[in-house]
C-alpha cells in the first residue's frame, strides 16, 4: 500500500483511537511500560497521544513523531490537556534523521506492525537512543498458539488492507534480529502482545 493511501487510512481512524484511550486493557499495560521513560523521549508514531497521562510529565520532554497530520493534531490537544512537554514532527519513520544518541528513551506502543521494515525502524532506534537509555514497545505480533496463528496469517492480507496494520509478524524473531538487546518481556492474550523493555547495543550500529 503507497504512503498516501495509509497516511489517508489514518487520517480517518483518529475517532477510533481517541475511543481506544479510554480501553482498561491497554491502559494498564501502557501504565505499566510508559513509567520507565525518562528525560529526552522519541515517541514514534505517537497517534492521539494515547501514553500521555501514564509519563512522569516532571521527568519528560517528548518529540512525537507521526505521518498523519490528523493524528498530529489530536496528539497536540492531548499534550496540552495532560500538559505534557512535547514537540511534535509529520515524517514517515523511515525518513527521520536523528544523531546517534539523541534520546535517553524510545517508545513505540502499536505501531511497528504497521511499517513495512520493523527491524530497519528498530535498529534506527538503536542507534538513536542512548547507550544507557531504553527502548520501550507494547506490540503486538503472531500468537504462539497455533490455532490463532494460523487464523492470524489467513486474515492478515485483509486485516491490513483494512486497517494498515499486519497482524501476523513474527514479533520474536523481529526482535531476535534487530541489534537491541531485550531486558525484559512480558506476553499477554495467547503471547499475540508484548510489553518490552530494551537496550542498545552499541557495537551493532547498520
Ligand atoms: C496503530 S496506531 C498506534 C498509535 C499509538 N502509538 C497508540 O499506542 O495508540 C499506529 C500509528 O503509527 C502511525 N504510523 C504508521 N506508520 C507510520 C510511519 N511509517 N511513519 C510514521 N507514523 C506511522 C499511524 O499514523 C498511527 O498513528
Amino acid at each position: 500500500m503507497g504512503n498516501v493511501k495509509l497516511i489517508k487510512k489514518y487520517d480517518n481512524q483518529v475517532k477510533m483511537y481517541e475511543r481506544h484511550r479510554r480501553n482498561k486493557m491497554l491502559a494498564d499495560w501502557r501504565n505499566k511500560l510508559i513509567k520507565h521513560a525518562s528525560g529526552r523521549v522519541l515517541e514514534v508514531g505517537i497517534g492521539v497521544g494515547a501514553n500521555f497521562p501514564y509519563y512522569d510529565r516532571e521527568q519528560v520532554e517528548i518529540t512525537g513523531v507521526d505521518f498523519s497530520p490528523n493524528m498530529i493534531k489530536s496528539a497536540k490537544e492531548a499534550a496540552s490537556v495532560y500538559q505534557v512537554k512535547a514537540n511534535f514532527i509529520e515524517a514517515d519513520v523511515e525518513d527521520l534523521i536523528f544523531e546517534e544518541n539523541s534520546f535517553d528513551s524510545i517508545v513505540s506502543t502499536l505501531s511497528l506492525c504497521s511499517y513495512p521494515n520493523p527491524i530497519t525502524a528498530l535498529n534506527q532506534f538503536n542507534r538513536w537512543c542512548r547507550k544507557d537509555g531504553i527502548v520501550l514497545l507494547m506490540e503486538h505480533g503472531l500468537s504462539t498458539n497455533r490455532l490463532l496463528s494460523v487464523t492470524q496469517k489467513i486474515i492478515d492480507p485483509l486485516y491490513s488492507k483494512i486497517s494498515g496494520c499486519h497482524c501476523d509478524r513474527d514479533l520474536s524473531m523481529v526482535l531476535e534480529q534487530s541489534n537491541l538487546q531485550v531486558l525484559h518481556i512480558e506476553r499477554y492474550r495467547s503471547d499475540i502482545f508484548y510489553l518490552i523493555r530494551a537496550k542498545p547495543s552499541k557495537d551493532s550500529y547498520v
